[in-house]
């Protein structure tokens, strides 16, 4: 049975792998036999991980790239099936935020930074990828990494959880959209996960208050996401796109 979520002779390519989920999702994908191809703008993180990983025995290519660049974009996913011959599923994980912000703070260059990486950059990465499905006749697999703040939020992260429920929009129109393809497309939405970026928040004096909000009443961590990634990546869902996966232990549907 487990073999239906296994991900052996397939090229997985992943964004933002230079640190946090990406970096993690690649052991992960990695360790479910797949082809892994990291991108991000540092490139020595993303070394230092492909060779952490080369030398446990998996297959893996380091790509420099800007999400933001369309040459940048287009260049990863040649390089996947230059080096491979495929490119199976494309993870848009790359994501940013503007800090601790309001909608009456930001200005146009964060609103520019997190919608062109979050939002713009997932949906030109998806139109290449579709294209290159159509070309070789290969079914596809996108996952896009949402998040919980798309349906519930707090103050202060304008404008990235616009930006993430712009990207759940963007998974459905492209599930409906992309089925001609044979490409399907889903999202996974954790909820508050311990990584650098969050750590600012859930260790801070607030963190009492916010974990009493979580009905499993903990934060979630790496590996709660290691099932259900590899569930959207592989044909374990095979008759799923278009579709959520929330994982954030019953934060969304929390007492208000
Ligand atoms: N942490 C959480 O609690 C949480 C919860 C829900 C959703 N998420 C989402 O999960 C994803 C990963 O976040 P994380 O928490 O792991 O944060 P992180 O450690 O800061 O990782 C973000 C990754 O995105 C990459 N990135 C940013 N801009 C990029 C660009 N222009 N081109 C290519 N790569 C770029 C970064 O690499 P470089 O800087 O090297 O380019 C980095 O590898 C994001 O989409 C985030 O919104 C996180």
């Amino acid at each position: 049975m487990s073999e239906i979520f296994s991900l052996s002779g397939k090229t997985v390519l992943v964004t933002g792998a230079s640190s946090g989920f990406g970096y993690h999702f690649a052991g992960v994908l990695a360790e479910a036999g797949a082809r892994v191809v990291l991108g991000a703008r540092r490139v020595d993180k993303i070394q230092a991980r492909v060779d952490e990983l080369a030398k446990a025995g998996h297959e893996v290519l380091g790509i420099p790239l800007d999400v933001r660049d369309p040459d940048s974009a287009q260049q990863f996913l040649a390089s996947a099936v230059e080096r491979f011959g495929s490119a199976d599923v494309l993870i848009n994980n790359a994501g940013v935020e503007a800090g601790a912000k309001t909608y009456t703070m930001i200005d146009d260059e964060d609103w520019d930074y997190v919608f062109d990486t979050n939002l713009k950059a997932a949906w030109r990465l998806s139109k290449y990828y579709t294209a290159l499905a159509e070309q070789s006749g290969s079914r596809g697999c996108i996952v896009n990494i949402a998040s919980i703040t798309a349906f519930r939020t707090i103050k202060g992260q304008f404008p990235y959880a616009v930006s993430k429920a712009a990207l759940v929009k963007a998974t459905e129109i492209m599930a409906l959209e992309g089925a001609r393809y044979g490409v399907r497309v889903n999202a996974l939405a954790p909820g508050y996960i311990l990584t650098d970026v969050s750590r600012v928040l859930l260790e801070s004096d607030r963190s009492d208050t916010f974990v009493k909000g979580i009905p499993m009443r903990r934060y979630g961590q790496f590996e709660d996401l290691n099932g259900p990634l590899l569930l959207l990546a592989s044909d374990a869902s095979q008759y799923m796109t278009g579709s959520v996966v929330v994982v954030d232990g019953g934060h969304i549907c929390a007492e208000l």
